[in-house]
């Protein structure tokens, strides 16, 4: 197939007769030689700025979430006089994203909070090493005032499609706000609207018919009074499991409806402090002498990087059958029976939760007073139970009718990364249908063919428990911040991942997951709701390889479409011969050193993975 007009393929002049910009031909060129000077314009003139100087640039990004947040602040000091517009479009009153819509009791972060932060915006007040979804989101406003980015969220505005416009070299936005319609454009479009962010009702009979209370995890009416209430509660993922000892507490009685087995970590968290780690009490409030240690950045720095440490050591046993994952089976599976204890309720629930599959096939979960609560006498674990729901409850699959003033549906998320929205690309592609037919595949979990300057945060097979997400979101940003210095400053009106480099990509990353707990027998969203299925959600590797991979953006892995001088010359942005800061009269002498790293980290990237 042959490029779509306008698109420059690499490949055009080696097999087709080369085409010329202002109607030059080369009838008649008699060797290579005169063939090369025949090509070029001899109308060619210099554009007369110097290097570096970016051309417009209007970007748009949907979302202000961890990742939207991020995108902002790396637009506020890096882009602020980049000759560059930014837009944040949020649908919700305020931003945040998972951070301030799911309020479920107990919700809370289960990554230790000094690693969940930007890593550049330490918070030395966390109060606990883990933190709630209140103090997550009100750390996120501290820091979206800190880095001015409040200036470009425009609240209330739920983005409603993008389409590429090809002729502009665009994306044609439709936004809403209120009854308003509003229509804009952008060069470049970022996708951060969260994987985990359309919670859905979960697909059971009946459900439409039920005439009490239906909460969902992510969607938590706070003022509803749980005390002395029949309950229903389906699920047990990460949401159900920190829900279940909150409501166990206050309900007359609650039913937990479980379909499937789960391995509930020892601890309260993914990431546990040790025997080394600063005063905290049992239930890890630091100490006042540790909130004053951490006031020193240093100390708080190294502490956070011995959390981070720990983090990468506990990758390892994502290899599936390796002796770490083995060890971490046995001491998961006593940890269990323990808890659950000899009753004849315990001894049952432990038959049926204790799972077959490794650790970390389904997202792990550590449940603090999940297993003791599922052994309290108001509280009955309903194995595979509901057969559909009534008006007035549970059909149970024996035939009985259980009646409950609420069903609490901890059933997920929509995480088919089809976006909730008509978002379509080159050539009528819609990523949604496009998705359906085959396979979610994104380069780098950002870019997707057919869809030129388009990036996406925590896109398919992203970091999501491969280390830390929050590392893989802030090297996200810093990879879109180079591709739009390109853009600006080397004539590039539009690029576009090729589709053979994606396939070859998702290739190699599916063949790595078959090494990996997630490619075993369990049912998991990671893929999309199946047992078998093609791990979707899961990046083939460490945090750390992930930043290695993306630091240089391989740009040959992309088409691109020129600007028009650009078309003339591909060097037209060399310009007149001088640089900016030149040009403004700027300190050249920066280039004398101190010593030889420092001139390393002046001319190429430090090192900060190997
Ligand atoms: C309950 C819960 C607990 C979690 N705990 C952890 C954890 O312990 N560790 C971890 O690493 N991750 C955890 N996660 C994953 C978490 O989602 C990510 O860590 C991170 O917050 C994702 O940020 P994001 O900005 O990519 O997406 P989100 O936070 O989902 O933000 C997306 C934003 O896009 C907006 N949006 C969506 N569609 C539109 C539209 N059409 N127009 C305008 N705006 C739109 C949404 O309103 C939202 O604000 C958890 C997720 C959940 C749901
Ligand atoms: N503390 C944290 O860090 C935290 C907290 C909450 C969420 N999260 C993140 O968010 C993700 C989603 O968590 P989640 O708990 O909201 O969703 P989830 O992990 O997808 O769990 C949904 C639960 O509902 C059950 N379910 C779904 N549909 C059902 C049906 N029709 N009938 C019966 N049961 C049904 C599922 O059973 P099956 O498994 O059998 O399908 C599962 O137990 C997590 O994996 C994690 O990444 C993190």
């Amino acid at each position: 197939m042959s490029p779509p007009s306008g698109i420059i393929d690499p490949m055009a002049s080696l097999t087709t007769p080369p085409s010329f910009p202002n109607g030059f031909t080369n009838k008649g060129a008699k060797s290579s030689h005169h063939h090369h000077h025949h090509r070029l314009s001899p109308e060619y003139t210099i554009v007369e700025q110097p290097i570096g100087t970016r051309r417009p640039l209007r970007v748009v990004c949907l979302g202000a979430g961890y990742s939207g947040l991020m995108m902002g602040i790396v637009f506020n000091e890096r882009m602020k006089n980049a000759n560059a517009e930014f837009v944040i479009y949020e649908r919700n009153a305020d931003l945040g994203g998972t951070w301030y819509e799911n309020r479920y009791p107990g919700c809370q972060c289960d990554i230790p909070a000094h690693n969940y932060a930007y890593s550049f915006a330490a918070n030395p007040e966390w109060p606990n090493y883990y933190a709630t979804s209140e103090q997550i989101h009100s750390y996120m406003k501290d820091v979206a005032k800190q880095y001015e980015v409040e200036k470009y969220i425009r609240l209330q505005h739920s983005v409603e499609s993008a389409i590429w416009n090809e002729e502009k070299g665009k994306w044609d936005l439709k936004i809403r706000h209120g009854s308003n319609l509003i229509r804009d454009e952008c060069d470049v479009f970022i996708n951060a609207s969260g994987v985990l962010n359309n919670w859905k009702w979960p697909s059971i009979e009946g459900l439409e018919s039920y005439k009490g209370r239906l909460m969902h995890s992510a969607h938590w009416d706070s003022s509803y009074d749980f005390t002395g209430k029949r309950v229903a509660c389906i699920g047990i993922g990460s949401s159900g499991i920190q829900i279940v000892p909150k409501l166990a507490n206050v309900v007359k009685n609650m039913d937990c409806y479980v379909r499937s087995q789960t391995w509930i970590s020892p601890a309260p968290g993914i990431n546990e402090p040790t025997a080394n780690d600063p005063e905290m009490d049992k239930d890890y409030n630091f100490a006042e002498s540790t909130l004053e240690l951490f006031k020193d950045p240093k100390v708080l720095r190294d502490y956070r990087a011995a959390i981070m440490n720990r983090r990468a050591e506990n990758f390892n046993r994502v290899i599936a059958d390796c002796d770490l994952q083995k060890q971490a089976q046995d001491m998961f599976r006593k940890s269990m029976t323990d808890r659950l204890g000899n009753s004849e309720k315990g001894k049952r629930a432990a038959e049926l939760l204790v799972p077959s599959f490794p650790v970390g096939c389904r997202r792990q979960t550590p449940g603090p007073g999940f297993l003791e609560a599922i052994i309290q006498d108001n509280i009955e674990l309903r194995w595979d139970d509901v057969s559909k729901i009534t008006e007035r409850g549970i059909l149970t699959r024996s035939g009985v009718e259980l009646e409950y003033d609420i069903i609490v549906c901890a059933t997920g998320f929509d995480t088919s990364f089809k976006p909730s929205f008509p978002l379509v690309g080159r050539n009528g592609v819609n990523m949604a249908e496009k998705w359906e037919n085959d396979v979610p595949k994104a380069y780098m979990g950002m870019c997707v063919p057919d869809f030129p300057n388009y990036f996406c945060f925590v896109g398919p097979n992203s970091p999501l428990a491969n280390g830390s997400l929050i590392l893989g979101i802030q090297a996200t940003a810093a990879y879109i911040y180079k591709w739009m210095e390109k853009m600006q400053t080397e004539g590039i009106r539009s690029f576009e991942i090729q589709d053979d480099v994606n396939e070859e990509y998702n290739q190699h990353i599916q063949k790595y997951l078959e090494r990996t707990v997630w490619t075993r027998d369990c049912r998991s969203w990671y893929k999309r709701g199946t047992i078998d299925g093609p791990v979707i959600a899961i990046y083939g590797g460490s945090i750390f390889h992930l930043l290695e991979a993306m630091k240089n953006p391989r740009w040959e892995d992309f088409k691109m479409d020129r600007t028009p001088e650009a078309k003339i010359n591909r060097f037209s942005y060399l310009g007149n011969g001088t640089t900016l800061r030149e040009a403004k009269g700027g300190d050249i002498g920066a280039t004398q050193t101190l010593d030889f790293d420092e001139f390393w980290n002046l001319f190429n990237l430090p090192q900060v993975h190997d």
